[in-house]
């Protein structure tokens, strides 16, 4: 059964125990039998991790920096997601802690009316932890890519150092595309996806989806590492590290929890 936090139920559903959109659901084994290309480019991403920030940057290393080229479209037209667009990309999985991770997710329920109601903060938590909220749990989705990058092709990126030195990261990345780019076009990717920038960026700020309302809380909210600790009570940090060290106890993986 589907957590009572769960408002909209029909419009949700499970597969594997994962809560996903009915549609999604709907459409899964078409989703699961895609099959890529060698040259096709998968982000796995949790929601919340820097999707958005990763799309844009992709897409900016792959119109070799041209800005004009990057603002033909909306961010989710020009990097659909698979399991909205029900068909069509070697992955690159964006990783975030989870403190900042689950914040950061409470406050998009709370603008995504696509999205169940999250309740209050503190039931968030729970539902958060308990791993009963859309596209599954947080631990899960991290140690699965984390084991999956030692048998595939995978760039596995932490959000933590995309904030810490964007320039190495995005180097990275354009990298793992095998293009060769000029410093001052990698400069200029820095420049044009920094955080101020994308939100004022209409083509990837999500202004415009009618379902988010932005006055309620902005989707480039606050873009930080360590804003957990403004929401966070002591009693719920201590719980959270508590089940944290049980559930990551069977992987090398680690976070960093603030810079
Ligand atoms: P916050 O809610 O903590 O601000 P996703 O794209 O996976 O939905 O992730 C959204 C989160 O990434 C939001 O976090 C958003 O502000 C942050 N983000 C988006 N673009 C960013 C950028 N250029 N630099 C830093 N953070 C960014």
């Amino acid at each position: 059964p589907l957590h009572s936090s769960l408002g909209k139920k029909k419009e949700f559903s499970q597969v594997n125990g994962i809560i996903l959109q009915k549609k999604t659901c709907d459409f899964w084994n078409k989703i699961w039998n895609f099959q890529a290309k060698p040259d096709d480019l998968l982000i796995a991403s949790y929601p919340k991790a820097g999707t958005t920030w990763t799309q844009e940057i992709v897409d900016l290393i792959q119109n070799d920096g041209d800005i004009e080229k990057s603002r033909r479209a909306s961010i989710q037209l020009r990097h659909p997601f698979l399991e909205w667009i029900r068909m069509t990309h070697c992955p690159r999985p964006e990783k975030r802690n989870p403190k900042d991770n689950l914040v950061s997710y409470y406050h998009f329920q709370r603008m995504n009316k696509a999205l169940p109601d999250p309740g209050s903060w503190d039931e968030y938590f729970e539902t958060f932890l308990a791993g009963n909220v859309v596209w599954g749990s947080w631990f899960d989705h991290v140690k699965g890519w984390w084991k999956k990058k030692d048998s595939h092709p995978i760039l596995y990126l932490f959000y933590e150092d995309m904030r810490k030195d964007p320039k190495r990261e995005i180097r990275k990345i354009m990298e793992f595309l095998g293009k060769n780019l000029k410093e001052e076009i990698l400069d200029k990717i820095v420049y044009n996806t920094s955080f101020d920038v994308m939100k004022r960026n209409p083509m990837t700020n999500y202004i415009n989806e009618i379902k988010m309302n932005h006055n309620l809380s902005p989707f480039l909210r606050k873009g930080v590492v360590g804003d957990w600790k403004n929401q966070f009570t002591e009693a719920q940090n201590k719980q959270f590290n508590e089940y944290h060290e049980k559930n990551m106890a069977d992987t090398s993986l680690s976070f960093c929890m603030g810079l």
